[in-house]
């Protein structure tokens, strides 16, 4: 029994993309990417395919790599961060166990240095010093 299964399969993360891109399109960290999406149909089933993999399911995503989907659009850490929550918290519409919930958050947390290519806002405070 994959993650996939647990979930619902397909249907269920149709579900959980529809509603993800719901409020990634009003978010107010979000939005500014969401709204220019050219494709919102082709993108929610590419996103659909990819969490598929994601979660062990079958493999039938054709899009493209995560660093070149995301290169030229300008993605900082706090807009990944943004992303993410919505994107996990999105899996509430299936009733998925949270600790489900928490081995899936932290495998879409492994994309981070594949889909972030702008720094943080010159001037925000960022004390790691990496
Ligand atoms: C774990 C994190 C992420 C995953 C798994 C993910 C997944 C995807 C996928 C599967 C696509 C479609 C690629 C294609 O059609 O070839 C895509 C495109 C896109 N992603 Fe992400 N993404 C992530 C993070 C982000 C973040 C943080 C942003 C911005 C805040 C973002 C904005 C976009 C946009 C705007 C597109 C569409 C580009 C276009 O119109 O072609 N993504 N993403």
């Amino acid at each position: 029994m994959t993650m996939y299964d647990d979930v619902g399969g397909d249907s269920a993360l149709e579900r959980v993309v529809s509603e993800f891109y719901e409020r990634a399109v009003r978010d107010e960290i979000t939005s500014s990417w969401y709204r220019k999406v050219t494709n919102p149909e082709k993108f929610k089933s590419h996103l659909c395919a990819y969490l598929a993999v994601v979660l062990d399911g079958p493999e039938l995503y054709v899009g493209r790599s995560m660093r070149h989907a995301h290169a030229g659009l300008q993605i900082t850490p706090a807009a990944f961060d943004a992303m993410l929550a919505l994107l996990v918290g999105a899996f509430d519409v299936t009733g998925m166990e949270p600790e489900l919930v928490g081995k899936v958050h932290s495998r879409l947390q492994r994309l981070q240095a594949a889909v972030v290519n702008a720094p943080p806002p010159s001037g925000s405070h960022d004390h790691r010093h990496l």
